[in-house]
């Protein structure tokens, strides 16, 4: 018929083990085969774990005093390519990777740790990673799905909730991510481990943490210049950080700078699902060693 068709929602199946969709797996020689350079920098997180936020710290720390026009008309998504997606709307991360002009290059990648591809050890780049209590994590990706076409259709809460706990999401179960690069920092010194409870309760502590990791001597004023700049209220303003740019996703049924919080999952599960969630929790998290902070 003539009439549009609601945009339809990709398929999850299974890639070496973990639930994937075609949009991060078709180009899989290319982003298998990467050449990672000794002074690239890799942004690893689970989705919604706080990507974007350690992404525009970052570019800020490295780049905020070049060229004004990168801050403001390249989104950030342009500026920090996310290395294993192939859509058709802008260029694959691999190929924005491979011509970005700046050095060091900053990559986002969403992989778990045994899915990375191998030069990124080889070489020894920086990673850091980012990590963020499962319970918020588990609403924001929920909201996320929402709004967001090119991702799987989410159910009601609950019915997400459930696949949450299952693992069947978008690059795997939660649990293993977390507790995988929790394991592979044990062993790969150049890896920093941060949490998105430590960025909201005190981003100056942490921009001053990762600057030591990454060897800048960025001075105390323009350290907190940066902090300031990258509040959530600063972010969700700006054009190039906010995602509004992005035809795929829809504001009206959830922004992406959404609530910015820790916690926000109280007013999201009920008595019911959370005791269910800490049972399966304890479960699955029982040989983990990293603990995280559900309240602040
Ligand atoms: P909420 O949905 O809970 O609001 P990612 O960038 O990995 O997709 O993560 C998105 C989540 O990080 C969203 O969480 C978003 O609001 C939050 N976020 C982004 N920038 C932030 C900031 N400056 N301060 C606090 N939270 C931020």
């Amino acid at each position: 018929s003539s009439s549009m068709k609601p945009p339809s929602r990709p398929e999850l199946f299974d890639f070496e083990g973990v639930s994937m969709i075609h949009n991060f797996t078709d180009n899989w020689e290319k982003v298998k085969n990467f050449q990672a350079r000794p002074d690239d920098i890799l942004i690893a997180t689970y989705p919604k774990a706080g990507t974007t936020w350690v992404s525009y710290i970052l570019d800020l720390l490295y780049f905020g005093n070049d060229a004004p026009e990168r801050q403001t008309s390249q989104p950030i998504y342009m500026r920090v390519p996310f290395l294993e997606s192939y859509f058709k709307v802008i260029p694959s991360g691999t190929e924005l990777a491979d011509n970005l002009p700046t050095s060091p290059r900053l990559i986002k990648t969403h992989l778990p740790v045994q899915l990375v591809p191998k030069s990124f050890w080889e070489q020894n780049s920086k990673i850091v990673y980012v990590a963020r209590n499962a319970k918020d994590n588990a609403v924001s990706y929920f909201h996320f799905d929402r709004m967001n076409m090119v991702q799987p259709e989410p159910g009601d809460w609950n019915t997400f909730l459930q696949t949450f706990m299952e693992g069947k999401n978008v690059f795997g179960p939660w649990y293993d991510h977390v507790s995988g690069w929790w394991e592979k920092k044990q062993t790969y010194s150049n890896l920093i481990y941060l949490f998105y409870e430590d960025l909201v309760e005190d981003t100056g502590r942490e921009v001053e943490h990762l600057c030591s990791f990454l060897g800048l001597s960025t001075s105390v004023e323009e350290r907190e210049k940066i902090t300031k700049g990258v509040q959530f209220d600063a972010m969700k303003q700006n054009k190039m950080t906010n995602y509004s740019t992005i035809p795929v996703m829809d504001f009206k049924i959830s922004p992406f700078m959404r609530k910015g919080k820790v916690g926000d999952w109280k007013s999201h599960f009920t008595v019911a699902q959370n005791e269910q969630f800490d049972e399966v929790y304890k479960q699955k998290m029982k040989n983990a060693t990293v603990k995280f902070r559900t309240e602040i």
